[in-house]
C-alpha cells in the first residue's frame, strides 16, 4: 500500500525553483532514497514532507493526509531527523528526549513509558544520563533518530542521517536504521550525497538535480540501465586490429579506443575475461593487462546528470540553545 504520493510538488524561493514539479510514491514498509549534490533540492522536499515549508504548487499526502489540507495529522503520523544537528549539547540524553517530549506535548505518563523504551531501541540506556556533549557522532545521530521516534510514528524523515560520521560509524548506522526498518515495518524516506548509503540501505532511489527527479528505480534497475559491464584491455602495441577483431563479436555491445587500451561493453564481464583473452592469443594480439569494472551508481548518476556528487559535510547549528537555557536555568 502506498504510504506518501508525491505530485507535481514545487517550491521556489523568489527566482530560484528548489523543487520543481517532483512526483512519486513511497509503499508502506519502503526505504526510499533522495539522492542528489548539494542544493538539489533534498532538504526542501522533505520540508514540504514534513509540512514545515508549504508548496509553491502540486501536493503530497502522507500517511493518507493531504500535507496541506490536514498538516497536523500528517506530523502526528511521522517522525523527523533533521540534517543539521539540533540536540542540546549541555543536557544529558535522557533529558534531551524529555525536553523533546515537553514541546510536542507529549502527556507526562506517557513520557514516563516511552523515554526508557526509546533509550533501549536506540541503545543508549547506559548513557542516558551522560551529557550530550560528551557523547560520539555516532551517539549523537542515534539519540536524534531516537527522538523522532518518541511518538512511534509509522513514517521516519531522515534528513542526511549519517552526514559528518567517519566511515565507520556510518556503516554502523545503516544496519541500525535497517534494523529499524525490519523490525518495526517502519517506513523510511532518507535523503543523503553518500552514493554507497544509497545503494546499500535503499530499496529504490530518486536522483535529484537542479529540483527535478531525473531517475527513479531499485539501485540495481538503475545499474543495469547503463547496459553492461566494462572490459578495459590495455594492448603491447596498436589498438586498430583488435578493434577489429573485437567488432565481430556479437556480444560485445560497445567498443571504444583510447591511447593504448581498448574498452569493451558487454553483459557479465568476469564470465566474458577468459573469451576475450583466449581471442586475443588466438589472433596474436599483444595484451599487457585487463581489467574489469562494474557500473557503480555513481556511473549511472554520471550518465544521468553529466556530474559526480561532490562531498561535502554539513554545518553543525545548535539552535536548542536559548530554550534549553529558559527551560534549566543552566548556561
Ligand atoms: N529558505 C530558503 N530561501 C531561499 N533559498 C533557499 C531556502 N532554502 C533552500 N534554498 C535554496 O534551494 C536550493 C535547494 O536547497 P536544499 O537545502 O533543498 O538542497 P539540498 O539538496 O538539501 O542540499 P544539501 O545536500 O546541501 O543539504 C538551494 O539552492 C538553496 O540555496
Ligand atoms: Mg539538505
Amino acid at each position: 500500500m502506498e504510504t506518501i504520493k508525491v505530485s507535481n510538488l514545487t517550491k521556489e524561493f523568489g527566482a530560484l525553483t528548489a523543487v520543481d514539479g517532483i512526483s512519486f510514491k513511497v509503499s508502506e514498509g519502503e526505504i526510499f532514497g533522495l539522492l542528489g549534490p548539494n542544493g538539489a533540492g533534498k532538504t526542501t522536499t522533505i520540508k514540504m514532507l514534513t509540512t514545515i515549508l508549504r508548496p509553491t504548487r502540486g501536493t503530497a499526502s502522507v500517511a493518507g493526509y493531504d500535507i496541506i489540507k490536514s498538516p497536523n495529522d500528517v506530523r502526528s503520523s511521522i517522525g523527523i531527523i533533521f540534517q543539521d544537528p539540533s540536540l542540546d549539547d549541555e543536557l544529558t540524553g535522557r533529558e534531551n528526549l524529555e525536553f523533546h517530549a515537553i514541546l510536542y506535548r507529549v502527556p507526562k505518563d506517557r513520557r514516563a513509558k516511552r523515554i526508557p523504551e526509546v533509550l533501549k531501541l536506540v541503545e543508549l540506556e547506559d548513557k542516558a544520563d551522560v551529557l550530550v556533549k560528551n557523547y560520539s557522532g555516532g551517539m549523537r545521530r542515534r539519540l536524534e533518530i531516537g527522538r523522532g521516534l518518541l511518538h512511534d510514528p509509522k513514517i521516519l524523515f531522515l534528513d542526511e542521517p549519517t552526514i559528518g560520521l567517519d566511515p565507520q560509524t556510518r556503516r554502523h548506522m545503516w544496519e541500525y536504521i535497517e534494523r529499524l526498518n525490519r523490525q518495526h515495518k517502519t517506513t523510511i524516506i532518507l535523503t543523503t550525497h553518500y552514493i554507497e548509503e544509497a545503494d546499500y540501505l535503499c530499496g529504490r532511489v530518486a536522483f535529484i538535480d537542479h529540483g527535478r527527479i531525473v531517475a527513479l528505480d531499485t539501485p540495481s534497475a538503475l545499474k543495469e540501465k547503463q547496459g553492461g559491464d566494462i572490459v578495459s584491455i590495455q594492448m603491447g602495441g596498436t589498438t586498430a586490429k583488435a578493434e577489429k577483431v573485437f567488432k565481430r563479436k556479437k556480444w560485445i555491445k560497445s567498443i571504444s579506443k583510447h591511447d593504448n587500451s581498448i574498452d569493451l561493453t558487454v553483459e557479465s564481464g568476469e564470465k566474458r575475461i577468459p573469451e576475450i583473452v583466449m581471442l586475443a592469443e588466438r589472433q596474436k594480439l599483444p595484451i599487457s593487462a585487463v581489467s574489469l569494472h562494474k557500473p557503480s551508481l555513481e556511473d549511472v548518476f554520471i550518465h544521468y546528470t553529466g556530474k559526480t556528487i561532490r562531498e561535502e559535510e554539513g554545518s553543525a547549528t545548535d539552535r536548542m540553545r536559548i530554550h534549553r537555557a529558559a527551560w534549566t536555568g543552566r548556561r
